[in-house]
């Protein structure tokens, strides 16, 4: 590394750690970035207890699911006095449905709603909804702005930088979303074609930072340590940084970020006993949400935990299949003993990403 690169990695020092969203001030300027499927109430709860998380997003919603009051759209916006803040994330091809879903939102007292218009799935965008809205900057301006004027709570948006290399949007819908009055960008440095592939443009991510007049901008993509965060930030000049998958590789990323800026990193190591203890409360705050029914959901955690802990292959397996919390206890008692025994490596793949031609996703 360069020494010009080494220096972007140092830790960020902020005149005010704290940034403010419309009328919200959220803490901590490291924000937990949604991922369908992992970062649901429990995740969110107990990676807060770890400290330094700014804000979270739940994961998608439907809007018509959360107004027709399904089970699914319930779970996902289901919350806690703990799990603050939060911003609920919605999305829908039609605009009368997102503006009744925020409406829903305010009125029942959520703090804050975002916009999906990232999300590169087809059936998200054969709907009109993700980043489908980024291709018609008309219509996704009226969406904004309707829900803006709909709900006193901030509206914020998240995108990609465009459809395509020849569609880099981005900038230019962050500067009118502000003027119809978004509270907030945040932009993955990827567009909807590259899927998950390639590497992040922090070149695009600043185009947008420098496009709007003043509401905050959230970086986000590929970052896996404080370093990287503190990098994507001087880089771009982003006000944020949301972390999604390095949040999964190393739960204890946002406390390190705020030992570095406390000048305090030796804080953010946990031992293994600390890591034992994170997955029992991630499991028993599952349990309080979901009863019995966790054990299964538990499962496609087993692999990701298995990696993080080095724990055995046949204790790994036993987490893959328990039944009960009482089998959940005993499992866990064995990895306290035989953690460690085994060389892993927890790989991002983990994390599933869609992969094959984005087109067929
Ligand atoms: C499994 C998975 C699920 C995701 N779900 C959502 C989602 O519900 N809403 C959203 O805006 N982005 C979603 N994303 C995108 C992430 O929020 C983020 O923009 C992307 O992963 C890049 O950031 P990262 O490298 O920090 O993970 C998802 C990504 C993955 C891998």
């Amino acid at each position: 590394m360069s020494v010009d690169a080494a220096e972007s990695c140092l830790p960020l020092i902020d005149d005010d750690p704290s940034l403010l969203v419309g009328r919200r001030r959220l803490p901590t300027r490291y924000f937990l970035a949604p991922l369908a499927g992992y970062t649901h109430l429990a995740f969110r709860r107990v990676i807060r207890d770890l400290g330094g998380v700014g804000l979270a997003t739940t994961d998608l919603v439907q809007a018509t699911t959360l107004l027709s009051g399904r089970r699914q759209a319930l779970e996902l916006v289901a919350t806690h006095p703990d799990d603050r803040p939060l911003s609920v994330q919605v999305f829908s091809g039609r605009i009368d449905h997102l503006v009744e879903a925020a409406v829903w939102l305010e009125d029942h007292g959520y703090e804050g709603v975002d916009i999906n218009m990232g999300c590169p799935m087809a059936k998200v965008n054969s709907r009109g909804g993700g980043a489908r809205l980024m291709c018609d900057s008309d219509g996704a301006c009226e969406m904004v702005s309707q829900v803006v004027r709909a709900v006193s709570l901030p509206v914020s948006v998240k995108m990609r930088l465009g459809w395509d290399r020849e569609q880099l949007t981005a900038p230019a819908l962050a500067r009118e979303f502000e003027q119809v009055g978004a509270a907030a960008i945040t932009v993955h440095g990827r567009t909807r074609a590259q899927g998950f592939s390639g590497s992040v443009d922090l070149e695009g991510i600043r185009a947008t930072v420098e496009a709007v007049e003043a509401i905050p901008v959230v970086g986000n993509g590929d970052v896996r340590s404080p370093g990287d965060a503190f990098a994507m930030r001087r880089t771009t000049g982003c006000d944020a940084v949301a972390i999604g998958r390095g949040a999964m590789l190393d739960p204890w990323i946002f406390a390190r970020i705020a030992a570095a800026v406390a000048a305090n990193p030796a804080d953010g190591n946990p031992s293994a006993d600390q890591q034992v203890d994170f997955l029992v409360r991630h499991f028993r705050l599952m349990a309080q949400q979901h009863g019995e029914y966790s054990c299964q959901l538990f499962r496609k955690f087993a692999g990701w935990y298995g990696a993080k802990l080095g724990i055995p292959e046949d204790l790994e397996d036993r987490l893959r299949r328990f039944e009960s919390f009482a089998a959940f206890d005993t499992i866990v008692e064995e990895i306290r003993q035989r953690h460690g025994t085994r060389q892993t490596d927890v790989a991002t793949a983990l994390i599933k990403v869609p992969n094959g031609p984005v087109e067929r996703w």
